[in-house]
């Protein structure tokens, strides 16, 4: 059976964890492939809102396996906590959590790291979560950080001892101050916590259920533009959050991919620094982190919004072989009369393109908009795609009609059951 993949064409927080948690009752099995904490995926039922970090978005349904795959990077007190908080929900994660025992571990200093390296960067700042996510992967790439299955050797301590040390020494260079006491009794409990999870092979098991025909859904963290290859570097992650990514972060050949859902708001938001074309630092602007309550899932930063990026979401969805689109927070662009689609850019020297090669990635760039018909109304109530207002559904042909794939989702509010799916069923 095929792996399919979800993930985000922006700037991440485009809704990915509401719809793996919709989809997931057609799966058996849900897993993450890169990222850490600082994701943030929201999922809403029952009128309850849960904020998971680590943990694939499938495992408030009792029949879904989930595993955190060998391409994460995974705080253990951070995941902890995320295992506390589902205590009262009834969630056998004895059952269904599996961890891979390649995952790197981040440890306290990975996180003072990040506080260092931005530090250092003053105005140039990333805008990074500061949850250790770079100098994590940082020592996974030089080839000296930790993994899960090390915790259960008992050179665990020694080799722990050997890379904080080596971190005090960058961290003295920066003349960065901390104190590491606290942190690192949290980090113990919690490794001790580690040692009672299912620590798997996932590689191994993945392969298995794809020849058991059990079915996968990959889900994604952050989004395609802030890919570390692909993004809008340096303000990017420290991994690849692209369909690629899914086969090194679990250990899939690219044979085995099935579908590819890529999910993208109806707008455009950004948490963090770096290049952001059509943002809006207007009333508008305004309008959208307002009505869309744009505060990041895992900072609380206030997110940055604008219109719909085109020429982003078409490099997007190239780089990820996109077979299915879905258009989430619909809702959000409810009051307005009129909705602007960024179709290309402007350079400096007049010229307009519609690409993100790295010279148009450098200069600062003019958006150049069409200018749409908002369906100003609601859309409570409506179920199928054939009830959407007619300004919304021409707004989907435009899109379609551009981005040269099929839009099968159109979300419109962060509950389950706010969703609308074309013929009711993803084909
Ligand atoms: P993720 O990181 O991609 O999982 O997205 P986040 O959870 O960080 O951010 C998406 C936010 O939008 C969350 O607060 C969701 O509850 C909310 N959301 C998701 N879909 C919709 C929608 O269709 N309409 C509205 N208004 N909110 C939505
Ligand atoms: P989800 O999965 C939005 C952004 C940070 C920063 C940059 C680098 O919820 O969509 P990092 O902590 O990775 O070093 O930060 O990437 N960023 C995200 N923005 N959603 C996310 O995840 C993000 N994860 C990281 O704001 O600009
Ligand atoms: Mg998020």
């Amino acid at each position: 059976m095929a792996v399919d993949i979800l993930l985000g064409l922006q700037w991440g927080d485009e809704g990915k964890g509401k719809i793996v948690d919709v989809l997931a009752p057609q799966y058996q099995v849900v897993a993450r492939f890169q990222g850490g904490p600082n994701a943030g995926h929201t999922l809403e039922f029952d009128g309850i809102k849960h904020v998971l970090h680590q943990i694939p978005s499938g495992i408030f349904h009792s029949k879904i396996k989930n595993i955190i795959g060998n391409g994460v990077v995974l705080d253990p007190v951070i995941f902890k906590k995320e295992i506390d908080a589902l205590g009262k929900y009834n969630v056998d994660y004895k059952k269904n959590l599996f961890l891979s025992k390649k995952t790197q571990i981040i440890i306290p200093t990975h996180r003072l790291l990040d506080a260092a390296y931005e530090k250092s960067k003053g105005e140039n700042k990333i805008g990074s979560t500061l949850k250790g996510i770079g100098p994590t992967y940082q020592d996974k790439i030089a080839r000296q950080g930790l993994r899960v299955g090390d915790i259960l050797s008992p050179n665990f301590q020694s080799k722990y001892n050997k890379l904080v040390q080596s971190h005090k020494t960058i961290l003295e260079f920066y003349n960065f101050e901390y104190d590491l006491t606290e942190l690192e009794k949290d980090f113990f409990a919690a490794i001790n916590f580690l040692k009672g999870i299912n620590l798997v092979d996932s590689e191994y098991m993945i392969n298995g259920f794809i020849q058991e025909k059990v079915t996968i859904l990959a889900e994604g963290a952050q989004g395609s533009l802030l890919d570390v290859d692909f993004g809008s570097y340096p303000f990017v992650t420290s991994s690849n959050t692209m369909a690629a990514g899914a086969c090194t972060g679990l250990g899939i050949a690219p044979r085995h991919i099935g579908k590819v859902y890529g999910i993208f708001k109806a707008y455009c938001t950004r948490v963090g620094g770096g290049p952001f074309p059509t943002e809006l630092n207007n009333e508008e602007g305004e309008t959208l982190r307002k009505v869309g309550n744009e505060y990041g899932s895992t900072t609380g930063r206030p997110r940055r919004c604008g219109w719909i990026d085109l020429p982003a979401l078409k490099y997007a969805i190239m780089l990820n072989g996109v077979t299915h689109l879905l258009m989430m927070k619909a809702d959000v662009l409810n009051s307005f009369k009129e909705i602007k689609v960024c179709t290309h850019y402007k350079l400096k020297n007049g010229q307009k393109v519609d690409i993100l090669s790295y010279d148009v990635m450098e200069e600062e760039i003019e958006p150049v908009y069409e200018v749409l018909k908002g369906w100003n109304c609601s859309l409570e109530g409506i179920s199928s795609f054939d009830e959407l207002p007619s300004a919304l559904s021409e707004y989907i042909n435009y899109l379609e009609n551009s981005l040269k794939v099929p839009v099968y989702v159109v979300s419109v509010g962060p509950d389950r059951t706010q969703t609308i799916i074309k013929n009711k069923v993803l084909a």
